[in-house]
């Protein structure tokens, strides 16, 4: 079995947020996200169970998807993607909306959003899949959105372990 293979299936780059049950807004970079159904439209998250965003989702029992634009910032990317909500405010220095049910969303470097409202998750070995029907979807700029590979050729970003994607080396 060749893994690289891997590297050719596509992805977006997003920050997956929800707001946790004592008001806290969190959030962490998510490429493993996608449309599972058009009628009604709902989406598939895997998001590791150690990420604290996990749990916090689950509490919730909504999230949200900012989508990455490619004017994102490597700084941002890390900050979500590499620290964790457990030791750190990641809003507080990025400007952000909160939706009608009080999701935050990131409204710098993203091109777009969707809001979910949570209808099952199941444990996969490492990751929890969360399911979620689209509540909101909204577009807040014409840039293209960041794709995984852009984010590895022209960002030269890395991918922690934590991710369902992670390859060693
Ligand atoms: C490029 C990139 C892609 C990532 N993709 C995922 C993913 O699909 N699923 C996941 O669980 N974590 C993914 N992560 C890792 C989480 O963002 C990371 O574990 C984060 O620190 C968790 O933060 P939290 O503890 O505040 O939730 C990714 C990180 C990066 C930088």
């Amino acid at each position: 079995m060749d893994l690289t293979a891997l590297f050719s299936l596509n992805y977006g780059l997003y920050v997956l947020a929800t707001r946790d049950t004592d008001g806290k807004y969190v959030g962490c970079v998510v490429n493993a996200a996608m449309q599972i159904t058009a009628e009604p439209p709902s989406m598939a998250v895997s998001s590791n169970s150690q990420n604290y965003t996990t749990g916090a989702v689950l509490r919730s029992g909504m999230f949200t998807l900012s989508v990455f634009s490619e004017q994102a910032a490597l700084k941002t990317i890390s900050t979500f993607g590499f620290r964790s909500s457990n030791d750190i405010d990641k809003f507080k220095a990025m400007p952000y909306i909160v939706t009608e049910s009080g999701m935050p969303v990131l409204t710098r470097e993203v091109c777009a959003y969707v809001e979910c409202k949570v209808t099952g998750s199941e444990d996969i070995y490492t990751h929890k899949l969360i399911r979620g029907d689209i509540i909101d979807s909204r577009r807040l700029s014409k840039e293209s959105p960041m794709t995984y590979n852009y984010y590895h050729k022209v960002v030269k970003g890395k991918t922690p372990k934590k991710a369902a994607s992670y390859q060693n080396g």
